[in-house]
C-alpha cells in the first residue's frame, strides 16, 4: 500500500541490522586490521611475525555523518573482532585514548564473548565482560581495548563524540598495563608487573 504524507519523508541514510550489528549505506567506511598491521601490539612479537600476516584480526565499519573534529556531533561504529590468539594472547583491538582526552564513549555487545579492557591515565586497569546486550560506558580519560575470548566472532557497536579523535600514540609507546592471556584454558588479566 502506498503511503501518503503532506510533506517529504526520506528513508534513513543508514540501516543498522540490530541482530548482526552490521551497518549498510553509501556513507559507511570500512577498515580492516590484519596481523601484519599489528606490529608490537601483542606480547609475543616473534610469534606474530612468524604468521603469514594475512590473518584478519578485526574490522570496523564507521558512520561519520559530520566532519571529524566537529563539536556536538556523534559517530557510530560496528566492530568485529575475530576469534584467535597470538601465542596465548587473544585477538584484540589496538586500543586508544581519545585525542580530546575527556570524551566518553558507549560500547555495547551484539554477539560473542569478550572483555573490554579499560585503563585510566594513572595506568589503573579494570575489565568488563562483554556478552550479547552488555552496555559499557567508557568515561573520558580512559583507554579502551576489546579482546575476543570466545570461539566465534565478537561484534560490538559504539557511539562516540565527533570531536573525540583517536590517540594511538600513548598505547603504541607504553601499551596497556595488563594483557588478557589464556592461562589453563581461561582468560586471565595479567598486569605488567606479573602480579
Ligand atoms: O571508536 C572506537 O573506540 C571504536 O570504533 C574503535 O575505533 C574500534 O573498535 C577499533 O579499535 P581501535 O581504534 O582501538 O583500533
Ligand atoms: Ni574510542
Amino acid at each position: 500500500m502506498e503511503d501518503h504524507y503532506n510533506m517529504e519523508v526520506l528513508n534513513a541514510k543508514v540501516n543498522l541490522n540490530i541482530s548482526t550489528g552490521k551497518l549498510a549505506g553509501e556513507e559507511i567506511l570500512n577498515s580492516k586490521k590484519f596481523i601484519k598491521d599489528l606490529k608490537n601490539v601483542f606480547l609475543n612479537e616473534e610469534v606474530r611475525g612468524s604468521l603469514t600476516g594475512d590473518e584478519l584480526v578485526y574490522e570496523v565499519q564507521a558512520y561519520l555523518p559530520v566532519e571529524e573534529g566537529k563539536q556536538g556531533g556523534l559517530f557510530f561504529g560496528n566492530s568485529t573482532v575475530y576469534p584467535g590468539k597470538v601465542d596465548n594472547e587473544y585477538y584484540m583491538t589496538r586500543g586508544h585514548f581519545h585525542e580530546n582526552f575527556d570524551t566518553a564513549e558507549y560500547y555495547w555487545c551484539v554477539q560473542g564473548e569478550g572483555m573490554l579492557i579499560l585503563m585510566d591515565e594513572d595506568r589503573n586497569i579494570r575489565a568488563e565482560k562483554m556478552q550479547q546486550g552488555s552496555l559499557h560506558y567508557i568515561p573520558g580519560k580512559v583507554a579502551h581495548r576489546v579482546a575476543n575470548t570466545g570461539t566465534g566472532k565478537l561484534v560490538f557497536n559504539a557511539c562516540w563524540p565527533s570531536d573525540a579523535g583517536h590517540n594511538y600514540k600513548e598505547i603504541d609507546n607504553n601499551g596497556f598495563s595488563a594483557r588478557l592471556l589464556e592461562i589453563n584454558g581461561k582468560p586471565a588479566l595479567i598486569t605488567e608487573s606479573g602480579i
